[in-house]
């Protein structure tokens, strides 16, 4: 299977950063979101991560020129006709994700590959919602996607080898380093992670120590990059209350269950770092 022309659903923060770093890796990209503004929202996000890149000396001007021209943004599905593969990045609800396989499928070639960038939807479910499960799987990459280095790859029940070797093989030809990763809710890293910082939440409500001091003793004493709020303001509090009540509901376990706090944060419209206010003010 060799793929040259890449699709990419949905233009927000994950979709831009997948459509960047695969446009900067040499591929066609063609990144399709719902309207206009949304479409020149991440456009103008990946221009000015290529243009910090130039200001910082990460990349020459050549290579963000270059970058730039081999992406394209639309809003119309038939744009995707020539694709090989199409990454699916739009909201985190099942119908919406069949909704938009089905409009790809109506014009995709029968050969082309489909994938999630679900962080906890079950990648079988996704891939039965398709006429092509067997070339269906899950590419989960990591937020800022052209700085994370790692793309867990999902294999569905009905995903064949040849996909699945064909995602495998496009994930490190993005530079990235790709791990297999079980279909279970979570993967293997927010299946780490979200406990942790539900965890760390619960700690904060039962008097462990300030945010500020939690969050320094995890960076400076584990060498993480960042303390546990700063990470949860950064991942957005009602991404990781959603994604844990997706685990939640699938394990039944309590280190899953999200706490008063979480809740309440989000429903005050505390999101984190993209609302201005989380656990810190930004
Ligand atoms: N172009 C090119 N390179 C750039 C760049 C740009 N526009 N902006 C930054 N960089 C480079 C920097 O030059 C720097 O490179 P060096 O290490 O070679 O110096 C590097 O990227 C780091 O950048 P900064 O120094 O500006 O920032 P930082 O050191 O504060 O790191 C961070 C920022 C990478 C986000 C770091 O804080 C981090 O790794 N945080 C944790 C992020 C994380 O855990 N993400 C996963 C969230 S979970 C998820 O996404 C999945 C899910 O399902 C919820």
């Amino acid at each position: 299977m060799s793929i040259s022309t890449v699709g990419v659903l949905g233009c927000g923060l994950m979709g831009a950063g997948v459509a960047q770093v695969a446009a900067a890796s040499g591929f066609q990209t063609i990144v399709l979101e719902a309207n206009a503004e949304a479409l020149e929202r991440g456009m103008a996000r990946i221009a000015k991560f290529l243009n910090d890149g130039v200001a910082k000396g990460k990349l020459s001007a050549e290579s963000r020129d270059a970058t730039l021209a081999r992406l394209t943004g639309t809003t119309r599905h038939a744009d995707l006709a020539t694709c090989d593969l199409v990454i699916e990045a739009i909201v985190e609800d099942r119908a919406a994700k069949a909704r938009a396989y089905a409009e790809v499928e109506a014009v995709v070639a029968p050969s082309c590959l489909l994938a999630s960038n679900t962080s906890s939807l079950c990648i079988t479910e996704l891939a039965a919602s398709t006429r092509r499960p067997d070339r269906f799987g899950g590419l989960h990459f990591f937020n800022p996607v052209p700085l994370m280095k790692l793309v867990e790859v999902i294999r569905a029940l009905p995903t064949s080898t040849e996909t699945y070797d064909a995602l495998f093989a496009f994930a490190k030809a993005l530079g990235k380093e790709p791990v297999t990763a079980p279909d279970r809710s979570g993967f293997i890293v927010n299946r780490l992670l979200i406990p942790y910082l539900l965890d760390a939440i619960r700690c904060y409500e039962g008097g462990l120590g300030s945010l500020e001091d939690i969050d320094a003793a995890m960076k400076l004493g584990c060498g993480h990059p960042m303390g546990p709020f700063t990470l949860a303001d950064f991942i957005g509090l009602d991404t990781t209350l959603s994604i844990a009540n997706i685990m939640f509901d699938e394990y039944r376990e309590a280190r899953f269950a999200p706490s008063p706090l979480l809740k309440q944060m989000v429903l005050a419209g505390y999101l984190g770092r993209k609302s201005g206010r989380g656990f810190y003010t930004y």
